[in-house]
């Protein structure tokens, strides 16, 4: 009986995703679907596809202006970018990245620095890297009524300090201190944490011990949810091939075929045609 019941609830229909949404698909053991978008157009596709989180990601220092790193994109950038994906969506919940050096210094500052965000963007989160050290800045912001989403494990904003993007939390000082800080995180308020490229037992021991949302990258199958880089999911980018990516389509080569074509088509002389004109 008590099977039957289980097999026969009815997924919830979420119509707008709300912090409170994402703890409820946590209890009820529903999934949490989160891709990165940066524009108006994509975000629209992405939330009309029931996406549940929205990250305006600081990837978007990769994949929009070719940095190598995500340290270069400035809190302007950033605004700029979550501004058009604000104006696309309807379901959503809408997360913005506080890039490198706009939360780092003091929590003073990491309040501006998120109050800007919020209000010149109209997003409905943000998100920081890193635990204890951000502790007070991210207390800060909480306390200001902005929901915050953590980020652990790997940090692109700490790149050179690791010094390589390779699988974080392997040995034990370092799994304890991390799972020490999701804990600390969820104390403080946080509504979820992003755990990146970290090994899935331990993804999955975090995931156990907090009650809020935990949202994997590279951090296995048993975690609450997962989230991409879309580029990467739609196999537009070629070179970044990491083992826990799988790409739903190969934009790459099916843009460059249908741009050569147009390019051939113009250079010939085929485009436009009698009945593309006026
Ligand atoms: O900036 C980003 O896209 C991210 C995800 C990889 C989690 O932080």
């Amino acid at each position: 009986m008590l099977i039957y019941l289980r097999m026969s609830k009815a997924k919830k229909e979420y119509k707008r995703i709300t912090v409170k949404s994402l703890l409820d698909m946590k209890m009820d053991g529903e999934k949490i679907s989160m891709l990165t978008a940066y524009d108006f157009t994509t975000a629209t596709i992405v939330d009309i596809s029931g996406i549940d989180i929205i990250l305006v990601g600081d990837s978007a220092s990769n994949v929009i202006a070719g940095h190598e790193t995500t340290l270069p994109i400035t809190l302007d950038q950033m605004i700029y970018h979550a501004s058009g994906v604000i104006r696309a969506v309807k379901r959503a919940l809408v997360v913005v990245d506080l890039p490198f050096g706009s939360y780092q210094s003091d929590p003073k500052g990491a309040l501006k620095s998120a109050i800007r965000i919020m209000k010149e963007s109209g997003s409905h989160a943000v998100k920081l890297e890193g635990g204890k050290e951000i502790k007070d800045s991210i207390k800060r912001i909480i306390k200001a009524g902005i929901p915050v989403m953590g980020h652990l494990g790997l940090t692109p904003q700490s790149i050179y300090k690791f010094g390589t993007y390779t699988v974080r939390a392997k040995e034990e000082e370092e799994a304890k201190q991390l799972i020490e800080d999701a804990i600390m995180l969820e104390k403080i308020g946080c509504f979820a944490i992003v755990l990146e490229k970290v090994p899935s037992d331990l993804a999955a021991k975090v995931t156990k011990k907090v009650k809020i949302p935990v949202i994997g990258i590279g951090a296995g199958n048993k975690v609450d949810g997962q989230v991409l880089v879309i580029h990467d999911m739609l196999g537009m980018t070629k070179e970044f091939n990491p083992r826990f990516l799988r790409r739903y389509m190969n934009l790459y080569d099916d843009m460059n075929k249908a741009i050569s074509k147009y390019s051939k088509d113009v250079k010939s002389g085929n485009f436009p045609n009698s009945k593309e004109q006026y």
